[in-house]
């Protein structure tokens, strides 16, 4: 076999190969230049944030959806418009990007975490109901890395216990439980549309719900509290708190663009997937994500394990075997990276717990509780963040070739136990 390329041998994916996300075509420049000449900039009832919803709410199959400029905003709407006040409980995994949190802060109330059910990284649903308190209003299931959560006994959780159920379908676009979307089974739910996400427009967002009230409400949110009806006469009064929520359209152009190829490039991302976890299966030191037969990830990243025991390295500190392994691979072509370093309650702003300023929310009198924060709380997130990465370049316009020089240079890395452990020594 050949030498490895960190050794100097030859690579095993060429330099080039991996193209990045998201593909843009020349389809994509024509829509938004029509907006260019259309001069038809922005506007809640501009015709692609119109298209958009429609498409987007069609999709999922629920009755409204509302586009916002990121995702942020979106989940925000979400948590607002699902009756979340101040003071209130909202419970979330200790695993995900911290803006599903901070949504919650921003509506005034307080996150309180769970762990994640082990290999699929989820919120795990047994340990809901030892945080439910009196204070708590609802439940944030976060699809994350595109695998949805276990949606039947979280809603059967917040049924018994009369608790919202707030969907962060950020990086899950497309993912199904049960055969039904995420986003269609909660009550109020978020996408972002960033540039890395499966449906990308750049920056952007999307809220959907099929309850009438949380829309109109919603709708509020988004301009600024007021209630501004197309064709007539804008009032000038706010209703209530609002935000500026509305996003331009030439981010609505562009996702409404990429939607029309949106189905097919998470096909793309599933086969690509497939295959991979079938292969990486076979090769000893790594494996894939595993996948519970009544959940359709959309693989928003492609997770890989990292095993040492298998190939006799099980001594090795977990850190130092991933970093060798990963710098092998880099050099061999194949990028891996770390999505979160820590549970986000062993987050600075958890530990300080400043918020706006003067403790607040935690300090609200509404809340009138006092909780502490503490990362090693959740070892199963502590242990899937040590044990993990993702892959990158498992999408489109990337094809199978790459995937097969992938799994060429996983085997190449991982028959090579010696040469990972002169990694693991510093001697390269
Ligand atoms: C799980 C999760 N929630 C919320 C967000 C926030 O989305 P955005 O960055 O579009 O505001 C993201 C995206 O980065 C995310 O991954």
């Amino acid at each position: 076999m050949q030498e490895l390329a960190v050794f100097g041998g030859p690579r095993a994916v060429p330099a080039g190969m991996v193209k990045t996300w998201p593909p843009l075509t020349q389809a994509d420049r024509d829509a938004v230049m029509a907006v260019f000449d259309s001069n038809i900039l922005h506007g809640t009832a501009a015709p692609n944030a119109v298209k958009l919803q429609e498409a987007w709410a069609n999709f999922l199959g629920v009755k409204y959806c509302l586009v916002t400029n990121s995702g942020t905003s979106a989940l925000h709407m979400a948590v607002a418009t699902a009756g979340i006040e101040p003071g209130d409980e909202v419970i979330l995994p200790a695993f995900t990007f911290w803006a599903s949190a901070a949504t919650v802060l921003h509506q005034n109330a307080i996150p309180v975490f769970v762990d994640i059910e082990p290999k699929i990284w989820c919120i795990d649903p047994k340990k809901i109901e030892a945080k439910i308190s009196k204070k708590t209003k609802g439940i944030m299931p976060v699809h994350i890395h595109g695998m949805p959560c276990a949606m039947d006994p979280i809603m059967k959780i917040a049924k018994k216990h009369g608790l919202v159920v707030i969907g962060d379908a950020c990086q899950a676009h497309g993912s199904k439980y049960k055969g039904k979307y995420t986003g269609s089974i909660e009550d109020t739910t978020g996408f972002s549309t960033n540039r890395s996400k499966n449906l990308s427009s750049g920056e952007g967002g999307l809220f959907v719900t099929n309850n009438e009230d949380a829309y109109n409400h919603g709708k509020k949110l988004r301009e600024f509290g007021e209630v501004v009806v197309h064709g007539k006469e804008r009032e000038y009064n706010a209703y209530g708190l609002g935000w500026m929520y509305r996003a331009h359209e030439f981010v609505n152009a562009l996702c409404l663009s990429q939607f029309k190829r949106f189905p097919k490039n998470n096909a793309k991302r599933q086969e690509f997937a497939q295959y991979l976890t079938s292969e990486l299966e076979q090769i000893p030191g790594v494996a894939g994500p595993y996948t519970p037969p009544e959940r359709e990830p959309v693989y928003f990243s492609y997770i890989v394990e990292f095993r040492p025991k298998e190939v006799g390295l099980g001594d090795v500190p977990m850190e130092k075997y991933k970093t060798a392994v990963q710098k092998a691979l880099a050099a061999e072509g194949i990028g891996m990276g770390q999505w979160q370093k820590m549970p986000v309650p062993a987050q600075s702003v958890f530990k300080d717990m400043k918020g706006y300023g003067k403790g607040c929310p935690w300090t609200c009198k509404f809340y009138g509780k006092k909780i502490k924060y503490d990362g090693a709380d959740y070892p199963v997130t502590n242990q899937f963040i040590a044990e993990h990465a993702y892959l990158t370049g498992v999408y489109p316009p990337n094809t199978m070739a790459l995937m097969k020089r992938y799994v060429k240079g996983f085997q190449k890395v991982m028959s090579r136990p010696k040469d990972i452990m002169k990694l693991v020594d510093g001697k390269k």
